[in-house]
């Protein structure tokens, strides 16, 4: 797992103050998706609270059209609302799922939590069948850590 060697690139990345967040969260999404084989596609939503949607600010991958989520909707929609974890091994298994492209087997969010609230996630989906670890997990929720400090 190159995990380890991701944190000192992720932290660089963040560190660089000339850029915008939004800048600095995509290069985290390129450097997520073209290090680690299985992550084919990866952003970042943030909520709006009053709306009760999810946008999408920063990504790597295929464009989507699925930019904006209703809260409980998909597996993204229902991180805003649970504020836990969901590891999806097999898509299809899932009724309320929002498919963004034929190829998705799998796909994990973790949620960003900001001064302890639920601000945003990261979603990532994996053209590779149930590919995610408890590592994955526990690198993923350090990322979003990283970056809620610089929000
Ligand atoms: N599959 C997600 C929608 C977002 S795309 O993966 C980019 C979901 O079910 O919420």
């Amino acid at each position: 797992m190159p995990f380890d060697s991701l944190r000192p690139k992720v932290k660089t990345i963040l560190a660089n103050d000339n850029e915008t967040t939004a800048q600095r969260m995509t290069e985290i999404c390129e450097l997520l998706q073209t290090s680690i084989g299985y992550y084919d596609w990866v952003g970042f939503y943030f909520a709006n609270e009053e709306a009760r949607t999810l946008h999408l600010k920063a990504f790597a991958g295929e464009p989507t059209d699925h930019t904006v989520i209703p809260f409980g909707k998909g597996i993204c929609g229902q991180v805003a609302v649970s504020n836990e974890n969901f590891v999806v091994p097999d898509v299809k298994a899932q009724n309320n799922y929002i498919a963004c492209s034929m190829y998705v087997k799998a796909e994990i969010v973790i949620p960003l939590f900001k001064d302890g609230k639920n601000i945003g996630q990261i979603d990532i989906d994996s053209h590779t069948e149930n590919p995610f670890s408890p590592e994955d997990e526990k690198f993923l929720t350090w990322v979003n850590d990283q970056v809620s400090q610089v929000l």
